[in-house]
């Protein structure tokens, strides 16, 4: 065998986001950049000696490149067998199932997500524990601390792998296996929904629907589970080829950026249903016709409906929600008297959640899903979830989200995007709130009267662990919330998120356009973040 042991250089920023290490192509390029991280990774874990790794990612440019670094460094850091989609190829729900099923030690998942690929595009890397989950952030701050002081990696001087050829084959002393990248996450659909029922359904004439894959991971995924599966009509799944640039696209399927869809689906002769994925295969949007579902409506209007599903129909043990998602799943959770966990914004956070027992559905306000079947957000998930809920309630999508305010009442919620300001004025602006908000309690702005002002903390109430700085939250005495935070999956320069959300109780008022609704609080958040001073923007770059 021939192991190398080749000195290095440390990197200064190799910390971890919201989601993994982010950065641009050509950052991965630079010499070592992509070796030290990996390194850094194998350095925080203990006891992995002989262990399984799963690895794979979303297609994207510099995936192939990528895993075969990773082969050659797992095989000189002892790991005994490494089991890589074919093609190089997992959604990020796929890994997180295969890393539970074959009780692997872990996995690597390269994605950026949604952002574009392509050599002047982005990429990434993030690591999974065992349990199929992004690792906590105690494993991320191990992985950045070892990334500062790095000085040697290890790897086998071998010959590529063939990653398109299934089977084993042997790297030194551990095995790779290159595996279907799709059968095991649609058995574990199949275990979920009942795949009869909405065989029968997408088969009627009176339903049609498209899925928009953008060019991204779930082409192959959707059209063995929708076409082949569930008997589809081919072109069902549109832009199903996953291409290393999603075919110049920005692959986030928002009413943004995935336009075709959105046409489609309000256009003349639309079809019933309409969804699309992101880069990696976690994000879901879903559309009726006409008709657009905000993420956090569809993680309430799916809470309502779970005993409908054959997977959920012994009912939920909780419902968890990111802090700036809607409180729209709150009041599910109330009717149905379980709790609903809020935790800071990424996945991460709900991994304790769901192995405690304590959280059976989870969601974000940016367009992720999921449930306790993985440890990931799943866009196809949702996207049969909902199918299901179709299929047994033989209503339309906006009768059945119109119906749920009926009940519930409407949480009109939108996002506002300042993508890409500097990044000096964008922390000042969030500092100069973390000392204003405090002091708001009882003040009024119109006929909206401060309730609380913080900077968002949290405890987990599985292992104690706690996180600061969360994002600023502005809470009314109606209920009504702003909330302010940056991104931590940007690139390029910072990002403001300002979530506005309030509530409409009566039907009547619930048909307004959401902008409309939340025009005072649009203003009442400008005037408090002085976002036009410090940015030099007044509009927002996207709204969701
Ligand atoms: C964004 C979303 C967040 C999601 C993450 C990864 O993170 O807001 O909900 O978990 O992408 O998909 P942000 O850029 O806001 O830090
Ligand atoms: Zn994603």
């Amino acid at each position: 065998m021939n192991i190398h042991t080749v000195s290095t250089q440390p990197f200064d920023d190799q910390k971890p986001g919201t989601s993994g290490l982010r950065k641009s192509v050509t950052a991965f390029q630079t010499r070592h950049y992509l070796e030290n991280f990996v390194q850094s990774i194998f350095d925080s874990l203990e006891g992995y000696a002989g262990s399984t790794l799963v690895v794979g990612g979303d297609g994207r440019y510099y995936n192939r490149v990528a895993i075969q670094v990773i082969l050659k460094m797992a095989a000189a850091n002892g790991f005994g067998r490494v089991l890589v989609g074919q093609g190089g190829i997992l959604s990020t729900p796929a890994a997180s199932c295969i890393i539970r099923k074959y009780q692997a030690f872990g996995g690597i998942i390269l994605s950026a997500s949604h952002n574009p690929g392509g050599p002047d595009g982005d990429f990434g890397i993030k690591y999974n524990i065992g349990n199929g989950g992004p690792a906590p952030e105690k494993v991320t701050e191990a992985i950045y601390a070892r990334s500062q002081t790095i000085d040697q990696f290890k790897i086998l001087e071998v010959a590529d792998v063939d990653l398109d050829q299934l089977g084993a084959v042997q790297l030194g002393e551990m095995t790779v296996e290159v595996i279907d990248a799709v059968a095991d996450y649609a058995e574990l659909m199949q275990s979920l929904f009942d795949f009869d029922r909405i065989r029968a359904y997408l088969s009627s004439t009176a339903f049609r629907m498209s899925m928009d894959s953008m060019h991204a991971v779930t082409g192959p995924y959707a059209q063995v589970i929708f076409e082949q599966m569930l008997g589809a009509p081919a072109g069902t799944v549109v832009n199903g080829v996953p291409l290393e640039d999603f075919g110049g696209g920005h692959p986030d399927p928002n009413l943004v950026y995935a336009h075709d869809l959105v046409e489609l689906l309000f256009g003349k002769d639309a079809p019933d249903f309409g969804a699309a994925s992101d880069g990696d295969g976690d994000r879901n949007m879903i559309l009726g016709q006409r008709f657009f579902v905000t993420p956090s409506d569809s993680l309430a209007v799916l809470a309502a409906n779970a005993t409908l599903v054959p997977g959920y129909k012994d009912g939920l043990a909780g419902i968890a929600r990111s802090m700036p998602t809607s409180q729209a799943p709150d009041r599910v959770a109330a009717a149905l008297g379980i709790d609903c966990y809020e935790t800071p914004t990424g996945w991460k956070f709900f991994g304790n959640l769901l192995d405690a027992g304590k959280a059976t559905l989870c969601g974000e306000e940016s367009f992720g899903t999921g449930s306790n079947h993985v440890r990931e957000k799943d866009g196809l998930w949702a996207v049969l979830f909902w199918l299901n809920v179709l299929a047994v309630r033989q209503e339309s999508v906006e009768a059945i989200v119109t119906e749920h305010w009926k009940t519930y009442g409407r949480n009109y919620y939108s996002r506002h995007d300042y993508e890409e300001v500097a990044s000096e004025p964008a922390h000042q602006l969030m500092d100069n709130l973390r000392s204003l908000v405090p002091t708001l309690k009882g003040k009024v702005y119109g006929t909206y009267e401060v309730d609380y002002g913080d900077d968002f903390s949290y405890t987990d109430p599985v292992d104690g662990s706690i996180s600061k700085k969360q994002g600023i939250r502005i809470g009314f005495t109606d209920g009504s919330r702003i909330v302010f935070r940056l991104s931590g999956t940007g690139t390029k320069g910072a990002t403001l998120r300002l979530y506005l959300e309030s509530y409409e109780a009566d039907p009547t008022k619930q048909g307004l356009d959401p902008q409309d609704a939340l025009g005072d609080l649009i203003a009442i958040a400008h005037e408090m973040a002085q976002i036009k001073a410090l940015t030099g923007r007044d509009q927002p770059t996207v709204i969701t």
